[in-house]
């Protein structure tokens, strides 16, 4: 069984610390929506204040912004996952955003940040969340727009930890995590969650009998779903776990990237020739390659289903990403995996697979 989730944090890790800039300072929370609860309460973002979101965005994230007393609001994301900084303008006029999220969907980096005239058309209290979940953080490579600019990352989809760090400029971070005691059992709860489900991918490896491999898997996809309704429900934010921040400063970020470029180009190659109008393209350029989450695909709605059906029956257990969008409801993405747990025996299978499925709708 293919784990689609990071697993092995050995491979993950170097011998060399990553340092920071002496500009940015960082915090590390439990989650992404941990660190967001906690910049909103020291920013003094005041309750019914409006959240705009891009419509390809997590619905659960959702909820949990309006169950913390903010409103959401959405602007317009294309079917390739772009969106025109006109439009975004022109919505940012009318619906008065106190917190703007922008987004690097599937890890593809998001021009809205290139084309920054925009942003010097809008309030400047405003604060401005780079959302980066999707992605392997350089420090060393961040750049900061505005004051009041916050990037976030979301670990535990990327790499084998679990917890979030903040990167901002020193005088917009003026404030530091919250105690350790502080949601204590809610984040012990995720923690424990989070490693029963990475015990579990992992017994997957070690297991080849195909029946117990699915059962395993289906288990700790159980654990992994029941962790991520969890995070964010607590209505103070918690710190990120002590060891995981050590860790995580110990990442080999430039192997990361390497290997995952080397393992989109491979999909690429093997999936030249699937039919594009079953499987479309996001498009993303050269530097995109090695901080992608997962190799992605768009697949029309009406045979989205059909398709993830005919995946699950060769064993490969892929979700649609994000289904609980807007942008979910007009097409389905599905993602390949990539990770330094997923060897090239595992990379071919997949791509087997999937031209498999290309041929029979060829
Ligand atoms: C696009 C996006 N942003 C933010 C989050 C929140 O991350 P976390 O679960 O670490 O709070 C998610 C969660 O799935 C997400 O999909």
């Amino acid at each position: 069984m293919i784990s689609t989730k990071p697993i092995y944090l050995y491979k993950y890790l170097g011998l060399k610390r990553n340092k920071i800039p002496e500009v940015i300072r960082r915090l590390f929370y439990l989650s992404w929506e941990d660190a967001l609860w906690d910049i909103l309460d020291k920013k003094n973002v005041k309750k019914e204040s409006v959240v705009l979101v891009p419509e390809f965005f997590c619905g659960d994230v959702e909820e949990n912004i309006r169950n913390h007393g903010y409103k959401i609001k959405y602007y317009p994301v294309t079917k390739k996952l772009t969106t025109n900084s006109k439009q975004l303008l022109i919505i940012i006029k009318k619906v008065k955003p106190s917190v703007l999220i922008i987004f690097h969907s599937v890890g593809i980096k998001n021009k809205l940040l290139d084309i920054s005239d925009w942003l010097k058309k809008i309030d400047k209290n405003l604060i401005l969340i780079e959302d980066c979940v999707h992605r392997v953080i350089d420090p060393n490579r961040l750049k900061f727009l505005k004051r009041n600019h916050f990037i976030i990352d979301s670990l535990r989809k990327v790499v084998p930890l679990q917890g979030s760090v903040v990167y901002a400029q020193k005088n917009d971070i003026n404030f530091f995590e919250p105690p350790m005691l502080q949601s204590f059992i809610y984040a012990t709860s995720v923690t424990l969650l989070w490693l029963v489900m990475n015990i579990f991918w992992s017994l997957t490896q070690i297991f080849n009998q195909v029946k117990l491999s699915i059962c395993l898997s289906n288990c700790s996809n159980y654990f992994m779903k029941v962790g991520y309704n969890l995070i964010g429900d607590s209505k103070k934010p918690a710190r990120g776990f002590f060891l995981f921040n050590f860790l995580q400063q110990y990442l080999d970020i430039r192997k990361i990237k390497l290997v995952k470029r080397k393992q989109v180009e491979f999909y690429e190659k093997k999936l030249k020739f699937l039919p594009r109008s079953f499987f479309q393209k996001v498009y993303y350029d050269n530097n995109d390659k090695g901080e992608l989450i997962a190799y992605p695909l768009i697949l029309p709605i009406k045979i989205a289903h059909k398709i993830k059906r005919k995946i699950e029956g060769e064993g490969l257990l892929l979700d649609f990403e994000l289904n609980d969008s807007k942008w979910s409801k007009k097409q389905k993405i599905i993602y390949l995996p990539l990770g330094l747990h997923i060897s090239e025996s595992q990379l071919g299978r997949i791509s087997e697979i999937i031209n498999q499925l290309g041929l029979s709708y060829s």
